[in-house]
């Protein structure tokens, strides 16, 4: 038997792209690839890149040019782009690095053993076409190897909603749901693999629209009722969602679903409403004041988590102050916060700019208020009792570190805890990005 070739892969971004390369990696095992941790010894070099953050593609070729050696001295390695950024820029790609050998963009994973086989007879390989069929249906799952106890599962993918400032409705595609069928026979399979945690994933998760047993279309509160049925998963989290989308049987399954877990990322960008307005959210500040009011109400102790923008186009002191106003009323227990910065191709980079200095400050200003709020729903978990599944070993004897429901990472010293455990834990410290605790039962 010939030695198995080593794909070293590179994931950048999202949840979604933590996901796809497990599945690209599944994939190529079918072409006779194992998977290194190491670009020195592969014999493929892949990078799933993500377009959503500045200057991506820059960083692409920056990346590119590390391997500008490896190449030279390996002339059978392969080097490929995925993801976004090979979406966006695959044929500017295959122009300014010669040394790529084949670009796939999100849509065509279930091509890469074909364009890897032509990669191989010295022509290039290109693929970004957004074809209609499911593309995960045509990945190849490894048989039943054990796994982590928590897994993604991607149900839906790509999106319609065209906010201004942002490039997945072009580089995901329109929005598409996967079969209910499919996503439950995925979530049966990782269950009976141990995993007994898993999160749906999707840029518009809580849009899932995917056809049913039934034939009738199910939406993702029905799905979520399914996964529940299966016996061993035990945790089910979904994200990202969008506050249009958050329906009232979504919400009503947060106050009555066990496994549903109570954490909610639900981005609203900005507080202000003509902002909102021109990012082409479809939603006002009042709006989802009015949304996180139901949710609470429905599940009083969920922990809200949210995305925002500061330094969007035409946002004056005022505007920004009406963020951190909404900030003040939600308070959040998790937030990822970003300065505008231009996308090609997206509205919002026609528009004149705001100075870098003032897009700065008030990123330092609103992530001080979070950083505080955060800090101030930990601390208020010191004394109480959570659930914790563990995921891995700590980094000291015996010491074992999982999630609690609320996503925060827990540590507890003991020597009866065994991964994948899920057990009843006293918290007993807040560390600045963790809890201690002890284990109860
Ligand atoms: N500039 C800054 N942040 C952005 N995001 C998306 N596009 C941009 C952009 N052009 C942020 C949004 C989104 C998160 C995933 O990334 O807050 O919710
Ligand atoms: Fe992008 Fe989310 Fe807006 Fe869709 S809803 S365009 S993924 S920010």
């Amino acid at each position: 038997m010939s030695e198995p070739k080593k794909l070293y892969i590179k994931t950048y971004g999202c949840q979604m792209n933590v996901y796809d390369s497990e599945r690209m990696v599944e994939a190529l095992g079918g072409s006779g690839y194992v998977e290194t941790q190491t670009p020195d010894d592969a014999d493929m070099i892949l990078l799933n890149t993500c377009h959503i953050r500045e200057k991506a593609a820059e960083k692409v070729y920056s990346e590119l040019g590390r391997y500008k050696t490896l190449k030279s001295e390996k002339p059978d390695l392969k080097i490929g782009v995925a993801g976004c950024v090979a979406q966006a820029e695959g044929e500017e790609i295959m122009r300014r690095q010669p040394m790529v050998d084949l670009v796939v963009g999100p849509q065509s994973y279930h091509r890469l053993p074909e364009l890897e086989a032509k990669a191989g007879t010295g022509s290039r390989a290109i693929d970004t076409d957004f074809p209609e069929e499911d593309k995960f249906e045509h990945l190849k799952r490894r048989p039943k190897a054990k796994r982590a106890p928590a897994a993604f599962l991607t149900v839906q993918e790509g999106c319609d909603k065209f906010c201004a400032f942002c490039v997945v409705p072009y580089t995901r595609g329109a929005e598409v749901s996967r079969p209910a069928e499919r996503v439950l026979q995925e979530a049966r399979d990782l269950v009976e693999r141990g995993v007994r945690e898993i999160t749906l994933l999707g840029q518009n998760v809580n849009a899932y629209h995917g056809a049913g047993a039934d034939g009738s279309e199910w939406t993702l509160a029905r799905l979520i009722w399914e996964l529940d049925a299966i016996d061993g998963l035990e945790r089910i989290r979904f994200t990202t969602s969008h506050p249009n989308d958050m329906q009232d049987d979504l919400i009503e399954a947060h106050g009555t679903c066990k496994k549903l877990m109570p954490y909610l990322h639900l981005p609203v960008q900005s507080g202000s409403d003509k902002i909102l307005k021109r990012m082409n959210r479809s939603h006002d500040a009042q709006s989802y004041l009015k949304l996180i009011e139901r949710i609470r109400a429905a599940r009083p102790d969920i922990l809200i988590s949210g995305d925002f923008i500061v330094g969007f186009p035409e946002e004056t002191d005022q505007d920004f102050e009406d963020t951190m106003n909404l900030i003040r009323e939600v308070q959040y227990g998790q937030a990822f916060s970003f300065k505008y910065s231009t996308r090609p191709g997206t509205p919002a980079a026609e528009r004149d700019q705001l100075p870098e200095d003032v897009k700065t400050e008030r990123l330092h200003r609103l992530q001080a208020l979070i950083t505080e709020q955060q800090r101030a729903i930990q601390d208020s978990m010191v004394g109480r009792e959570v659930s914790v599944l563990f995921e891995r070993a700590g980094r000291f004897e015996e010491q074992m570190v999982g999630k609690s429901e609320y996503l925060h990472a827990v540590h507890v010293t003991d020597p009866t805890i065994q991964i994948g455990d899920i057990r009843r834990v006293r918290i007993t410290q807040s560390n600045p990005n963790s809890l201690d605790g002890q284990a109860l039962n």
